[in-house]
């Protein structure tokens, strides 16, 4: 039998990535965050001086990437990327190189190989769509837009770096239309997933809801 997937796609800080990490933990899981795959390929395209709309270039440098996950730390060449992936604009950057459909493809292999015994959480835009279309069990974790600003609001203060709420809320929702409007891969909730709105959920709620699914 197939090793079980549980594919959690949605827009920006929607709180998928955490709660993936929680599911994937607690069911004793790997866990895939495929937005620092796009994340980290934007910043090696950027100390590599190829420009984010260099698309056989971006393809070629995706395939001979050096990348590695380990305990939620990213590696880059050997060294930590640390907090460099999580900013705005990396995340905007990501967004950019990740409307390309070479890019993309050259990223597919990569991602799948995260699909080890005894079973893979993914979050992403595209994991039930196109990565992982015969997931277990898809979601489509979503949240308005103005309770996804301030989540992200409040982890960027937690962090103690600066933020502008209204200025938070205006690059979310151009970067979910840009996820959404592209040709491959959009954003978009796919005919076999089921939808989980998380604006008055907790995330130990969220955690549950989906797990509940898994078992159901
Ligand atoms: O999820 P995260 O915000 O880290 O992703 C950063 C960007 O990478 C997204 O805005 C999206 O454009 C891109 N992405 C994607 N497909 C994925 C994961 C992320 O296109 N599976």
């Amino acid at each position: 039998p197939a090793i079980p997937v549980i594919a959690i796609d949605g827009p920006s800080a929607s709180g998928k990535g955490t709660v993936a990490a929680l599911v994937a933990k607690e069911l004793g899981f790997h866990y895939l965050d495929s937005g620092a795959i796009y994340r980290v390929t934007a910043l090696a395209a950027q100390r590599a001086g190829i420009a984010l709309d260099d698309e056989n270039a971006l393809a070629e440098l995706a395939g001979k990437l050096d990348v590695s996950f380990d305990n939620g730390e990213i590696w880059l060449d050997g060294t930590q990327v640390g907090e460099a992936v999580r900013t705005e604009e990396s995340g905007n950057a990501a967004s950019k190189i990740a409307s390309l459909p070479r890019l993309r493809a050259a990223l597919l292999a990569f991602q799948r190989s995260f699909r080890k015994a005894p079973g893979l959480v993914a979050d992403g835009r595209d994991m039930g769509s196109v990565v992982f279309p015969d997931a277990t069990l898809k979601i489509f974790l979503t949240a308005s837009a103005e309770v996804r600003a301030e989540r992200r609001y409040k982890q960027l203060m937690e962090k103690g770096m600066r933020a502008n709420l209204s200025q938070i809320l205006q690059d979310l929702q151009q970067r979910d239309a840009r996820d959404s409007a592209r040709s491959v891969a959009p954003l978009q909730k796919c005919a076999d997933a089921s939808l989980l709105d998380t604006d008055t959920l907790t995330i130990a709620a969220a955690v549950n809801e989906v797990l509940r699914r898994y078992q159901a």
